[in-house]
């Protein structure tokens, strides 16, 4: 008994001292005007007291974020060469041994309360935000929705069909902030006016309540990007895709793109499903394996619905891999999905003999 008082007590404590020293920071605390020192080339002077991510994003410098800041996806790293105050828990599970020892920091988790010097990839320099209009909704299934935006301003983007933008959603009911998150691209690089994004509905998901709920056509947002090193090598190998649900988005841009140009590689897309409902853009897929040099859609449902009358591959994607492989070290593979789908696929492929380092990914 006189433990959880213990226990209590100094839990009550200690939580106080957090709340009062937050307030007062929040009220007390003036860092004054502080300079970020770029790759040694641009200075900044920003209002101190705010995180290194938002400082930068108000300077148009945008670091990668799938997670708007909230220290959740650990995509935000700069290398942090002076200034940045002491290595915080929550960027530890997100940084490796060699990246602490090399000062690289989660920009979102850096507070500006005095001089910052830091060094960024040059080619994020180039990273733009655009004004973009919604032009096309489709209901592809009953939680996945693709939607067009038609850039504005700049009204142009250069990117490669596997890459992602960043799409800010305003403040509404659900949310007093604006959120950003990150979106695949599922048009082609083709098109540099309008972008297509697939996005599946989170169940009680800030964004996608949003876009599911109250986007409409006309409605004007905010995009940034295009970011991400998932996008096809130029080699000449056999391609394994492997996605699933809204991760269809980055290889529909990538299929698609490949189809216009008649790319002659051998490819075969694994799309795995639950059951029917969950299929969508099929005839479109099954349309490529008539017109591609050589393309092979594979549907694979886990587990169909009585009434589907699926005739198709059923269970997992994996055992059906060998049937399709024709050299594992003359393969590529793409994978799109969430964490667990990606490490199972990867263990797999790996097993058959396919090189680690020929294996891409985007996990969402
Ligand atoms: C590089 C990259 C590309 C992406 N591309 C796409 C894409 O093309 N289409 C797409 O739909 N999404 C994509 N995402 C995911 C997207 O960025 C959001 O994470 C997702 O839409 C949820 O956002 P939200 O604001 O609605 O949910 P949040 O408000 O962020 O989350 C609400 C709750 O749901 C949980 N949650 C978050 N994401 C998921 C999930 N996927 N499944 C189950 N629970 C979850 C959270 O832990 C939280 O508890 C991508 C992510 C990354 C990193
Ligand atoms: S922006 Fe996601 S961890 Fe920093």
């Amino acid at each position: 008994m006189e433990i959880l008082y213990n226990i209590i007590t100094a839990t009550v404590i200690s939580g106080s001292l957090s709340i009062i020293l937050v307030v007062a920071e929040y009220f007390f605390a003036n860092y004054g005007d502080c300079k970020i020192t770029v790759n040694d080339k641009k200075e900044l002077v920003v209002k101190g007291g705010g995180n290194l991510l938002n400082a930068l994003a108000e300077n148009k410098i945008f670091i990668p974020s799938a997670c708007g800041g909230r220290g959740s996806c650990g995509f935000c790293k700069v290398k942090a060469l002076d200034g940045a105050g002491p290595v915080l828990p929550t960027e530890k599970p997100y940084l490796s041994a060699k990246e602490l020892n090399n000062n690289v920091r989660l920009s979102c988790q850096i507070k500006v309360r005095q001089d910052i010097k830091i060094e960024i990839p040059e080619e994020l320099f180039n990273i733009k935000k655009f004004k973009a209009k919604v032009i096309e909704v489709i209901d592809y299934t009953y939680d996945i929705k693709g939607i067009t935006f038609q850039l504005l301003d700049p009204d142009t983007v250069d990117f490669k069909a596997g890459q992602y933008m960043q799409l800010e959603t305003p403040k509404y009911e659900k949310s007093k902030q604006v959120i950003s998150r990150a979106y695949s691209i599922s048009s082609i690089p083709d098109n540099k006016n309008a972008l297509q994004f697939i996005i599946r509905r989170v169940p009680d998901g800030l964004c996608t309540t949003w876009v599911h709920d109250y986007l409409k056509m006309g409605d004007i947002v905010n995009l940034v990007g295009p970011f991400g090193d998932f996008y096809i090598r130029d080699t000449d190998t056999d391609i394994i895709y492997v996605a699933g649900g809204s991760g269809k988005a980055p290889i529909k841009s990538m299929v698609e793109h490949a189809a216009k140009y008649q790319n002659p590689r051998k490819m075969t897309y694994f799309f795995g499903a639950r059951a029917m409902k969950d299929l969508y853009l099929t005839e479109e897929f099954q349309e490529y394996e008539k017109t591609m040099p050589d393309f092979t859609y594979v549907p694979v449902l886990s587990s169909p619905d009585p009434e589907d009358d699926w005739k198709g591959k059923t269970g997992f994607i994996p055992p059906y891999f060998k049937d399709y492989i024709r050299d594992p070290l003359k393969t590529e593979a793409y994978l799109c999905g969430s964490p667990g789908m990606i490490a199972a696929v990867e263990k797999e492929l790996t097993k058959l003999g396919v090189p680690n380092d020929k294996i891409y990914f985007d996990s969402f």
